[in-house]
């Protein structure tokens, strides 16, 4: 048992709290209110709201088509089966680019209706002013650098990054941190790489494919549980098989109707 295992309810305090007295933070995506009950009930200290939804949950090729409306609708859902996990918001592509007043209108819109306690945004270091302004108006901030999946055609597809070295990413953290997020996503970051740039902040960094000198760690909830396979990056480590036993499952219940054996008296109202 964890000190923090016995909050009843982590607020954004806790994060930094954790990172000095060196509890590892964990965090897993939801998209549903069933699947936040089941994290929040295993003690789950963060749920993301991912844009990921567009492709676990919608079957689009990337997260670019996500629309705010759509993360919107998944975070109530996710809400309402969280009790005690903190729960970000992803802002989809395009939701914060356009100008600093678009982008405080949409993540206002987002957490009002939403219920998330914070926002979660893509970038490096030119995203501090907006960070900045977000923060002063009340709003959380997570940051997210690395290999950004809200970037893919400028970056040039999903790879790996910080091969080239371990300044720039150390710079974008102090600027964000400086800016004032609470938490910092390391995607697709050289393990060493992020490492550093995790020694170099005082707010924690939260890893996914950063290896394992992150101060957190995220996957997606469909990798982690094995529901997803169309691709399984080498970071993914399942810890269950769901979509093996659902699909047996589902070949069950075809044979009990097939053969008449489902329903029976049990499962049937008699007089
Ligand atoms: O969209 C997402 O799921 C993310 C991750 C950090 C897992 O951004």
């Amino acid at each position: 048992m964890s000190k923090h295992s016995e909050i009843k309810k982590i607020t954004v305090n806790h994060f930094a709290k954790m990172k000095q007295e060196n509890e590892k933070i964990t965090c897993l995506t939801a998209y549903d209110y069933t699947s936040a009950m089941i994290l929040d009930e295993a003690g789950i200290e963060l749920v993301l709201v991912g844009d990921s939804l567009g492709v676990v949950m919608n079957g689009y090729e990337n997260t670019i088509p996500v629309t705010l409306d759509e993360v919107i609708y998944h975070t109530k859902a996710v809400k309402r089966g969280l009790k005690r996990s903190f729960l970000v918001l992803d802002m989809p592509f395009g939701t914060y680019h356009e100008s600093e007043e678009k982008a405080l209108t949409n993540c206002i819109r987002a957490i009002k209706e939403s219920g998330a306690e914070a926002v979660k945004i893509e970038g490096g270091a030119e995203k501090a002013p907006l960070v900045k302004k977000l923060v002063n108006s009340g709003i959380n901030v997570m940051g997210h650098i690395g290999l950004m999946p809200q970037s893919i055609h400028t970056m040039g597809g999903f790879k790996v990054q910080g091969r080239d070295g371990v300044e720039k990413y150390i710079e974008d953290a102090k600027a964000l941190e400086e800016a004032g997020i609470f938490s910092l996503v390391l995607e697709g970051l050289v393990a060493d790489v992020a490492t550093s740039v995790t020694k170099a902040v005082d707010i924690p960094t939260i890893g996914i494919g950063a290896g394992k000198g992150c101060d957190g760690q995220i996957l997606v909830f469909h990798d982690v549980f094995g529901l997803f396979d169309d691709f399984i990056p080498k970071f993914v480590k399942r810890y269950a098989d769901a979509k093996t036993e659902l699909v047996k499952a589902a070949q069950d219940y075809i044979g009990d109707v097939k053969s008449s054996v489902f329903p029976d008296d049990k499962h049937s109202y008699l007089r």
